[in-house]
């Protein structure tokens, strides 16, 4: 007997202390529908979103992340919150037209903001009353959950794990990252990070069980020093693989890979497959993709993740639609973000660049979902994909002459088509490739023409 207790003792100290091993083979399987997937949307929604980027009224900026703002303006969570929430008005059903927009844009997944780094909770937790349903007497992240797999998509979370809420997260010990008390003396005396980190395990713990299988974790965020082994990752994520085996995460508990601009930066190729599936370029498309590993590029369409009333710095839906096809044409994922408002209402200009996206995905999906990097070096004319037999040419730029050169011979090209409208086109051989005869019109924005290639 005792015996018996002591091995299941010891399976329990071996289970928790390592992450679930799997062969290549398990994880493509696991990773299959994002690589699939190629585009999803991003949320931020929190108190901040009612703030709109604007402190005792004065205006913060106009420009960068406004769900910074308590940590911009220094204020501490009582002062934060005592503006923040009486601001914060989420109407009923609001997060239909969330889930509607993001499948009329074409993504496949939504990831939402289960918790920013202001600590402030969309779901009902047992370890604080700082979240939705004790505050507004909602689980406004189930109502998120309900409403997106209504919509056939798959549904992830953003969670935080820097925390300007709780009263034992040890920001002098988390001195690498943000905290608008740093600096001052924290007014509740000493403070014991494991306290901390028991209550982030136990949320995420929280947050894995509730709303059934959950299809993305992301993290966000760690910085050399207080990375990994600071936030008992290990253990966080062999509990969150247990509790939903099939998850993919990204690799921000474990380290920050890459928010500048200059992608020759090592972090972002330096990547191990234990410490996250995928890594995160934020804001930037790296200029030749990211070779043998998944990653997963998240922008904003202003220059705020969270609302900001202030920034009006909006990327032209065509500008969005290059992007996503640069970076599908690398290999990578598009997770473009959204910032409701207080009563989680979706900016006119955000729902109208995502309407413009869903419109030219529903003519050229095929040309985007389940296909894989360009075999060209970046070409004059835009981009490619490709999938099977298929090449995917997609023209940000027609040549004047109407002739697309292709670097290929002409016994490897079966034929060659528009892909929105099926009319074949005349391919023939030229001096060091191929030449294909654009029809007068072609469709716009972005024609794409599909090339068939001969099997071997
Ligand atoms: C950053 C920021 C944050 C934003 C995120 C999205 O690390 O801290 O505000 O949520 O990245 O990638």
């Amino acid at each position: 007997m005792q015996i018996r207790l002591l091995s299941i003792l010891m399976m329990g100290v071996l289970l928790t202390g390592t992450v679930i091993a799997e062969t290549p083979e398990e994880r493509d399987a696991r990773m299959a529908w994002w690589r699939e997937a190629r585009f999803g949307m991003f949320v931020h929604w929190g108190l901040y979103s009612g703030l709109a980027g604007t402190w005792k009224e004065k205006a913060v900026g106009t420009r960068g992340g406004m769900e910074w703002i308590q940590n911009s303006v220094g204020a501490d969570t009582w002062d934060y919150a005592r503006e923040a929430v009486p601001r914060f008005r989420p109407a009923p059903e609001f997060a239909d037209a969330w889930a509607q927009l993001a499948r009329e844009a074409g993504c496949k997944y939504v990831v939402v903001t289960s918790k920013h780094h202001e600590g402030f909770c969309l779901f009902d937790s047992s370890v604080t009353n700082y979240d939705a349903y004790d505050l507004f007497g909602r689980d406004l992240l189930g109502e998120i959950v309900e409403a997106v797999r209504a919509e056939e998509l798959r549904i992830g979370f953003y969670h935080s794990v820097i925390d300007w809420h709780h009263p034992q997260y040890d920001y002098d010990l988390a001195d690498q990252l943000p905290h608008p008390l740093h600096g001052r003396p924290s007014p509740n005396g000493p403070r014991d990070h494991e306290i901390y980190l028991d209550y982030l395990h136990h949320q995420a713990e929280e947050i894995m069980s509730k709303y059934g299988p959950i299809d993305v974790i992301w993290w966000d965020y760690s910085k050399e020093g207080n990375e990994g082994a600071f936030w008992r990752a290990d253990e966080l994520m062999s509990m969150v693989r247990r509790k939903n085996p099939e998850v993919i995460s990204n690799n921000r508990l474990y380290h920050i890979p890459h928010i500048e601009r200059d992608d020759s930066v090592g972090r972002l190729y330096d990547w191990k497959p234990e410490q996250g599936d995928f890594t995160t370029p934020e804001q930037t498309v790296p200029s030749t993709g990211v070779p043998g590993v998944d990653w997963e590029v998240c922008m904003t369409m202003n220059t705020t993740w969270g609302y900001s009333e202030h920034d009006t710095a909006w990327k032209a839906p065509e500008t969005l639609l290059q992007t996503l096809i640069d970076i599908v044409s690398k290999g990578g994922n598009f997770l473009l973000n959204i910032g409701p408002k207080a009563d989680g209402s979706i900016p006119p200009e955000s729902v109208e660049a995502m309407r413009y996206l869903g419109r030219w995905m529903r003519v050229n999906g095929e040309a985007i979902y389940g296909t894989t990097a360009s075999p060209f070096e970046r070409p004059e004319w835009g981009r490619c994909t490709q999938k099977g037999d298929r090449l995917y040419l997609h023209l940000f730029e027609a040549p004047a002459d109407g002739k697309l050169i292709l670097p290929l011979a002409l016994n490897e090209v079966e034929s060659a088509s528009v892909l929105a409208s099926g009319a074949v086109l005349e391919v023939r051989a030229i001096d060091g490739g191929v030449e294909v005869s654009l029809p007068e019109s072609l469709p716009s924005p972005i024609p794409v023409v599909v090339l068939n290639r001969r099997a071997e």
